[in-house]
């Protein structure tokens, strides 16, 4: 029970149909897999907008920006900061995008079983095409098809995050490890967009006073990174940045050869108080 997925609609245990590429739960309610093997759980009615989530030209930008390497440092970051997880355990990763650092933690230790939620269907279909062996599905990380106390870690890098719900699902005990900016984060690419230097909390704030979570450390990473060509614009694309940049910015930042800045992240991580 605790592996499967919960129905959005009615809560039951949904159960894959033998031969179908179909998951349904007691009441039938049925959700077909996608042909890269992604289900969608994330129900119309519960839709802000048509599309939610970051757009396919975010997504496809980060999934190359991410590619290129850049961001490795924090993936080996992290997947040290899970070294407490031993095999066949279940990690989430809450908001996990078009899936890098799934991708990562599944070339590091291919025994975790590896479940990753996101709001974008654009990004979870980039998750799919990975083909990482893990349990991937549109969901929101303020409702989630997973039943209780049933992931032991989970892992949330700058994504939305509801800290009652991260609870619910972790198991009492279990970790939340948490990647926000640190202070000189991408200060390269900001200080050609704003005159002020930004203060940035990422989403660490909404753990900040969280009934459910209590800190146990944290670790600051911090790499000087030399970007080139094509990945200047997806960096830009990948962040909001881009939608604060006046067009006469963007413009400047696509045509620059080699941009110079920190990549600063923060790792904290949490341990589950609830019961
Ligand atoms: C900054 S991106 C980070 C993605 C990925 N963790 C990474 O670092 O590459 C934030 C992600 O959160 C997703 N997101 C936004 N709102 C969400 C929600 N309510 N539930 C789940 N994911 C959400 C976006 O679609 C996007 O993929
Ligand atoms: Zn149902």
């Amino acid at each position: 029970m605790s592996n499967s997925y919960k129905c959005p609609n009615c809560g039951l245990e949904l159960l894959q149909q033998q031969a179908a590429r179909s998951f349904s739960c007691e009441n039938n309610h049925n959700f077909d897999l996608a042909k890269e093997g992604y289900l969608n759980l994330h129900l119309a009615q519960h839709k802000r907008s048509r599309n939610p989530g970051d757009s396919d030209e975010m997504i496809r930008s980060r999934q190359r920006f991410l590619n290129t390497g850049h961001y490795k440092f924090l993936a080996e970051g992290l997947i040290k900061q899970l070294s407490h997880m031993s095999s066949e355990q279940r990690l989430l990763d809450i908001g996990c995008g078009e899936g890098y650092y799934l991708e990562q933690i599944y070339r590091s230790n291919q025994s975790l079983q590896l479940v990753g939620l996101d709001i974008s269907k654009a990004a979870v279909r980039l998750a799919a095409k990975r083909k990482l062996s893990a349990q991937l599905a549109v969901d929101s990380a303020f409702n989630m098809a997973l039943f209780d106390h049933s992931v032991d870690s989970a892992i949330s890098v700058f994504s939305p995050i509801s800290p009652e719900e991260a609870a619910r699902v972790i198991k009492p005990g279990g970790t939340l490890i948490m990647v926000g900016p640190g202070e000189q984060h991408l200060s390269g690419l900001t200080a050609q967009i704003y005159d002020k230097t930004m203060a940035r909390t990422g989403n660490f704030e909404a753990l900040d006073s969280s009934q459910q979570f209590t800190q146990l450390d944290q670790i600051e990473l911090l790499e000087e990174l030399h970007i080139q060509g094509s990945a200047i614009a997806d960096l830009l694309h990948m962040t909001p940045y881009y939608w604060h940049a006046k067009p006469q910015q963007q413009e400047r930042l696509k045509n620059l050869n080699r941009l110079e800045t920190p990549a600063h992240f923060i790792i904290r991580r949490y341990q589950n108080t609830q019961t």
